[in-house]
């Protein structure tokens, strides 16, 4: 996970600029606009920064603090983001915020999952329509329906669920550690079977690392992943040879199966780091190497592009109106957030 107010205290990284912005010497916050020269022209800029100013002022006055997935976009998560990271980041990072509001960059089900980790704070969505096609695959009454059926099988839902289908879970998952959470259940509770829902995908990539254990699967798929074919991924290799090819676990097993890595997006973004390709590509929500490709400007990202529709609609605007007007606040009602917030912590515990 990346410190971004730390990173931008010393960010030595202007060669990759654009001439055109480092010739216009009045640029505002040109410290920033080095982190977005890529995505933002000069022309565009005193207007993003103008938005940047306002927020970073509203955070001042009510002490709060913004938390970025790393699908955001490269204005949000290089400016205004503090802590910024994949989901299990965001939740672990949400227990140890010391802020009254916390603003989630991000989708429901993380701000939700925010508000469980901090019933005390005000957790604000700067668009509460920004939903997942996971978390609407499935319900509480189809989890208590898949408990009848299977008596006695622990279930594990993915983070990407609502709080009411949380509460219905015996533990959350998240893609950066769902191998380790499947083994941990079959271990705490005795059992060679296990209810993973409601990612269909993700829980056939996870099946393949525990064949000791048998993982029974939804049909929920992301939206964005889905996409993917085995045959992108064999064009992208004769189109850039050498390429590595880095894949999110919510892709179908056929194209994991054909990428050299699969993993959470910080598990990408930490193999960046550590393996230094020549050459990459991020099977994943296109923003991503947007924001990765910042801190290696001497790697090669190829960039298919599929976006996320519910993560483009936060914005920079849509934050500052969320932090003016304290809009929209996360509730959860307590009975649900509760046994909710039990299966979060389970998931917390697993180390
Ligand atoms: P990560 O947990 O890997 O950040 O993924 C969240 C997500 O929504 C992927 O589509
Ligand atoms: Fe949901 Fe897919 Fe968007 Fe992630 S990328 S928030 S899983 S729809």
């Amino acid at each position: 996970m990346l410190d971004i107010t730390a990173a931008l205290r010393e960010d030595p990284r202007a060669d990759h600029v654009p001439a055109a912005a480092r010739a216009d010497g009045n640029l505002p916050l040109p410290h920033l606009y080095e982190r977005v020269a890529r995505h933002v022209t000069p022309a565009e800029w005193p207007l993003i920064a103008r938005e940047v100013e306002a927020i970073e002022r509203l955070k001042r006055t009510h002490n709060a603090v913004i938390l970025g997935h790393n699908y955001q976009a490269p204005e949000i998560f290089n400016t205004v983001a503090d802590i910024v990271g994949d989901s299990l980041a965001l939740a672990r990072e949400a227990v140890n915020v010391d802020a009254d509001i916390i603003v989630m960059a991000g989708v429901h089900f993380m701000a939700e999952t925010a508000k469980l980790l901090n019933p005390s704070k005000t957790v604000l969505i700067p668009d509460a329509t920004a939903g997942c096609s996971l978390a609407e695959s499935i319900t509480a009454a189809d989890i208590r329906l898949l408990k009848q059926l299977y008596p006695g099988v622990p279930v594990v839902t993915y983070v990407n669920t609502s709080a009411e289908v949380k509460a219905e879970s015996d533990y959350c998952c998240t893609s950066g550690n769902a191998v380790k959470v499947v083994r941990a259940v079959a271990k705490e509770r005795g059992v060679d079977r296990i209810l993973m829902l409601p990612d269909e995908y993700l829980a056939r990539n996870v099946q393949k690392e525990v064949p000791e254990i048998e993982l029974i699967a939804w049909k929920g798929h992301c939206e964005v992943h889905e996409r993917f074919t085995p045959q992108d991924i064999r064009d992208l290799r004769e189109a850039h040879p050498g390429v590595v090819v880095l894949a999110h676990p919510e892709c179908p097993p056929e194209v994991v199966a054909e990428a050299d890595y699969a993993g959470s997006t910080a598990g990408m973004s930490d193999y960046v780091r550590d393996e230094k390709p020549g050459r990459v590509v991020l099977i994943t929500e296109c923003s991503m190497a947007d924001n990765v490709s910042v801190q290696y400007p001497d790697i090669e990202f190829v960039r298919p592009c599929n976006l996320c529709p519910h993560m483009r609609r936060i914005t920079l605007s849509a934050i500052r109106r969320s932090l003016e007007t304290m809009t929209q606040q996360v509730e959860i009602d307590p009975a649900i957030a509760d046994r909710a917030r039990a299966s979060v912590e389970r998931m917390l515990a697993i180390r």
